[in-house]
């Protein structure tokens, strides 16, 4: 098999690059990646010279890069997006740009270069927020509400996969997924944000009241869904994947990062809350379980420990991404402190 896998160098394009190889050695991957300030070479250095591994930087707007990215791929993985809901706010033209535009392009040469199959990474944030007080939670038949400019450009991007299925037949897959946590997460989201800063001695911004809630995966349980689906899911199905059973907020996982580095909870800075923040995402994921026989091996405590233990041990990775481009962002965002 021959996959062209798109964002390959962000945070979760990188892991799967890597768990695709470990458990399907023989198989051939390109990676199409722009390399935009989440896109990072460094995440794949073990596989650089592994001669079944190719990697082409361009960018998904390109129709003659995809093109040609595109020959003789039988399998499309679909990551490459700018993915942060705090970016989009600031300025939502890139979002729209890669994310619906880009996503276009792909599905145009998908279809040309007859793949057998072009499989979309989407997100739970399409779905909207769920209240608080709430026990309910997401599946693959609640209706659309995106409310944040990342979301609404993802929704876009589902859309389009979408129309491709039922207006020209190309074989889709999609799968909308809960908030993921790991190695190689750029420092901008919650809680690769909230360690690395801990481990500055810096302290962590904590929007509005910090009750909101979201679904945690670690990245591995997400890869091996993908999996799943590529082998066993069904043409023109969406499927939801979450990790957890239970709430947990933001303050909770923050208090766990906390105790697990050995620093105070003085560290928690409550700072103005995020435009429009959405407040509970909880996905029902018993489809993949009924079907497909998926359910996450990672336990969140167990795993949020060793992916603090892992950026412990890999500083080099994450100081040199927080420099430069990442200086002014975090300004932007979060002033001087
Ligand atoms: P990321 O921001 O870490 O990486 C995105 C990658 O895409 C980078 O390597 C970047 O260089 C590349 N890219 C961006 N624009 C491009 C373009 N125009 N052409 C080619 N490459 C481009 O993102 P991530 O967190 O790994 O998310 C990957 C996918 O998973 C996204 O589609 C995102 O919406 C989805 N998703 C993410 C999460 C999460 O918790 N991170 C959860 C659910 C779904
Ligand atoms: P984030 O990791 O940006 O993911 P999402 O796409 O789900 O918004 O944020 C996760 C949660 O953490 C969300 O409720 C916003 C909150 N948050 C903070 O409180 N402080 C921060 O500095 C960041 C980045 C996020």
């Amino acid at each position: 098999m021959k996959l062209l896998v798109t964002g390959g160098a962000g945070f979760i394009g990188s892991n799967f690059v890597h768990y695709w190889f470990k458990n399907h050695p023989k198989d051939l991957i390109v990676n199409l990646d722009k390399l935009t300030y989440a896109g990072n070479l460094e995440n794949l250095k073990s596989i650089e010279e592994n001669p079944n591994y190719s990697f082409i930087h361009g960018d998904i707007c390109d129709s003659q890069i995809v093109d040609r990215a595109m020959q003789g791929i039988d399998i499309v993985v679909h990551f490459a997006a700018e993915s942060h809901v705090d970016r989009s706010i600031i300025d939502p033209s890139e979002f729209v740009k890669t994310n619906v535009l880009g996503t276009q392009i792909l599905l145009d040469a998908a279809l040309k270069h007859k793949v057998k199959r072009f499989h979309h990474i989407s997100t739970d944030e399409v779905y909207g927020s769920l209240k608080l007080e709430d026990t309910s939670k997401f599946n693959e038949r609640t209706n659309y509400d995106p409310r944040s400019p990342y979301s609404a450009s993802k929704a876009g991007s589902d859309y389009l996969v979408k129309a491709y299925y039922y207006t020209y037949g190309l074989p889709v897959t999609i799968s909308n997924c809960s908030n993921n946590f790991g190695p190689y997460q750029f420092p901008e989201k919650l809680i690769s944000l909230a360690i690395t800063n801990l481990l500055e001695n810096k302290k962590v911004p904590v929007y509005g009241d910090g009750l909101y809630v979201r679904d945690w995966l670690y990245v591995e349980d997400h890869c091996r869904a993908i999996d799943l689906i590529l082998q066993k899911g069904k043409i023109g199905q969406t499927y939801c994947i979450g990790g957890l059973t239970e709430d947990l907020n933001n303050i909770s996982i923050l208090k766990k990062i906390i105790k697990l580095l050995g620093k105070s909870e003085e560290s928690l800075e409550y700072v103005k809350d995020r435009p429009g923040h959405d407040r509970r995402y909880a996905l029902d994921w018993s489809k993949i379980k009924n079907e497909l026989g998926w359910q996450p091996l990672h336990n969140f405590d167990e795993w949020l420990e060793k992916t603090v233990g892992w950026y412990k041990e890999n500083r080099q990775w994450w100081k040199n991404v927080r420099n430069g481009e990442y200086q002014t962002y975090y300004e932007k965002q979060y002033g001087t402190r």
